[in-house]
């Protein structure tokens, strides 16, 4: 069995960073829907949601940061331009959406879409012994679920 830096089998790295490099895909557009919407926001939410579209995106920078570099430690190669992102993202970019309810529900479906992704990855990972990269999934979900409700509980 050939194995990694980190001493994981390469063969089941290789393929779980199929799926992290999809998961950072999707992230990167994520996060691009979410500084459109900071940006072009308006009416009478304006300055809670232009504030929370904005902590929304910082995490979720930190985040593509940490996926980036876990596909690395792993000893792959994370996916790095525009063109990847787009290519592999289920997430779609967000254009001309001009009402701050839809962008919240967008912003809602964008977190599920991750969290299916993210479900997945630690399932694959588990099966790795990829300790690592269970934990990382298993601290997004968590943290996901609760932006979900709040966002629930917001547009109700
Ligand atoms: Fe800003």
């Amino acid at each position: 069995m050939k194995t990694n830096d980190i001493g994981l089998e390469i063969k089941d790295s290789k393929n779980l960073v199929k799926t992290l490099n999809k998961l950072l895909a999707n992230y990167q557009v994520y996060y691009q829907n979410l500084r459109n919407f900071h940006w072009n926001v308006s009416g009478p939410n304006f300055f809670e949601l232009h504030a929370k579209f904005e902590e929304l995106y910082t995490t979720a920078n930190a985040q593509v940061d940490e996926v980036a570099e876990r596909i690395l430690t792993l000893g792959e190669r994370p996916y790095s331009s525009y063109g990847e992102y787009i290519e592999n993202s289920g997430i779609k970019e967000a254009k001309e959406v001009h009402d701050a309810k839809k962008m919240v529900e967008i912003v809602r479906e964008n977190l599920n879409h991750l969290l299916n992704l993210e479900r997945k990855t630690l399932e694959e990972a588990s099966a790795n012994g990829d300790e690592g990269t269970v934990t990382l999934m298993s601290d997004y979900i968590t943290a996901k679920e609760k932006v979900v409700w709040m966002l629930s509980a917001y547009l109700k």
